[in-house]
């Protein structure tokens, strides 16, 4: 088949849908994407991008204008013209951990009514294993007779704010099929990327999907054993970020996923830890150290509430604390599962009077955040505080002016959670300092 006249269908235009279909649409696939969210479809339509990611509001508009991508709530019509359909719905946890499923079974069955001739679907959206069986079961109830399908699974692995780079430029592309005819599809659909040295992993549905939940925990667990260890360099007088450094230059170990901070959030690490968790459980397995990743995960907003506290003094309620940065991590407006958020919650629930800034997120803080002032820049959330809390490392915050901010501050006091400044510049600009396993 011919790659240039490939069509596909991408169900759901969340975060992973829209980057996935521009990024095809980039390398000249027929890109269709579905939505059942007809305000979301029309502002599409438009021009306009409902999520902040890097670059993709061009790459949409450029790909929009060519003709090779196009946005619609009507499944079945997408469904027709594709000979790939993916599905990248959203998961959202259930109470006990799981991820509710529901939105891909639903889909999945839509998919199936619309068929016609043969297509390959694929699940983009992270899920546990056993669920390509699960699809592959609702599809075959649904399937009119004379249509054929075969189920894929390919995760993704791209990061907020990064998202287009680590899609034209994966480390690894994971497709996990049985079926040749299946799996010849999307090779050709990824033959750009396979061409220019990609490795690709082929192996089965399930494993494919434990492939995704396995790389989220490891990582996850990497950023948890660093943070608990910064937690015992406070104790011992130790840097951690010298501890970091010196690990990670062992290539066996990495120096990636080794900065410690106020512990992961996201969309991602903390449903699919939790999930991972849950999965093993449920086949009378326990994953003791993905359970422990997420105990010390959080654990860590009350760790870095006792820093706060530490540099507030009591009485709370007589403070008046700043926060730099709500969002889970910079260069995306995401506030799912932020460490930052459950902070400031915490912080309120001290009596503690805060001021807060976002570059992107204070809009939708505020409506999380009742009784929280938000200001526009660093030294006006400064002003009249008795401790500045940098809580995500936006570019903005890292080279704040220590002079300006002592000025308008009425206690020169920094909780520095992302470890940006340095102690010792900071202590001399006449702060009282903690970071996070700093000296
Ligand atoms: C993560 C993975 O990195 C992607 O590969 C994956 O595709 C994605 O989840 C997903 O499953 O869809 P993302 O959630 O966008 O991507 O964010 P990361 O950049 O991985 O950061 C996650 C969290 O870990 C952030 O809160 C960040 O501040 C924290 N982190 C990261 C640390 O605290 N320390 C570090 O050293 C690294």
């Amino acid at each position: 088949s011919d790659a240039i006249a490939m069509h596909i269908a991408i169900i759901g235009t969340g975060y992973v849908g829209l980057v996935t279909g521009a990024c095809f649409a980039e390398f000249g696939v027929n890109v269709t994407c579905v939505d059942k969210d007809a305000a979301k479809i029309a502002l599409l339509e438009d021009g306009r991008v409902p999520i902040y990611e890097p670059g993709l509001d061009v790459l949409i508009e450029k790909n929009r204008r060519a003709g090779r991508i196009h946005f619609t709530t009507d499944l079945k019509a997408a469904v027709h013209r594709a000979l790939v359909v993916f599905i990248a719905v959203g998961t959202p946890p259930n109470p006990d951990g799981s991820p509710d499923l529901s939105q891909v079974e639903a889909v999945a069955a839509q998919i199936a009514e619309a068929l016609d001739g043969y297509k390959v679907i694929v699940t983009k959206s992270t899920v546990p294993t056993g669920t390509g069986q699960a699809i592959r079961r609702v599809m075959e109830e649904c399937c009119p007779a004379g249509a054929s399908f075969s189920v894929a699974s390919n995760p993704e692995f791209l990061r907020e704010g990064d998202a287009i780079n680590d899609f034209m430029h994966p480390e690894r592309i994971v497709i996990g099929c049985e079926d040749p005819q299946a799996n010849a599809i999307l090779r050709d659909l990824y033959a750009p990327l396979i061409q220019t040295g990609v490795p690709l992993v082929a192996t089965t549905v399930e494993t494919a999907e434990l492939i995704k939940y396995a790389s989220n925990a490891f990582l996850a667990v990497k950023i948890s054993f660093i943070n608990d260890l910064a937690l015992l360099c406070d104790r011992l007088g130790c840097d951690v970020l010298d501890v970091a450094r010196g690990m990670g230059l062992d290539s066996r170990i990495g120096s990636k996923f080794l900065s410690p901070g106020p512990g992961y959030g996201g969309s991602c690490f903390p449903k699919d830890t939790r999930a991972l968790a849950h999965l093993a459980r449920s086949h009378q397995h326990r994953l003791r150290i993905v359970e422990a990743g997420i105990a010390i995960n959080d654990d860590m907003h009350e760790a870095m509430l006792g820093k706060i506290k530490t540099l507030l003094g009591e009485p709370y309620t007589d403070k008046v604390a700043g926060m730099l940065g709500l969002t889970f991590k910079p260069e995306t407006s995401d506030l799912r599962e932020s460490p930052a958020m459950a902070i400031a919650a915490a912080i309120r629930r001290l009596g503690v009077t805060l001021r807060a800034s976002d570059p992107v997120a204070i809009p939708e803080a505020a409506t999380l955040l009742p009784d929280v002032t938000f200001c526009e820049d660093p030294y006006e959330t400064a002003a009249g505080c008795d401790l500045l809390i940098i809580a995500t490392e936006w570019n903005l915050y890292r080279r704040l002016d220590l002079e300006r901010l002592r000025e308008v501050m009425r206690t020169p006091a920094i909780a520095d959670l992302r470890n940006v400044c340095d102690p010792m510049q900071a202590r001399r600009a006449g702060f009282r300092y903690l970071g996070v396993g700093r000296r």
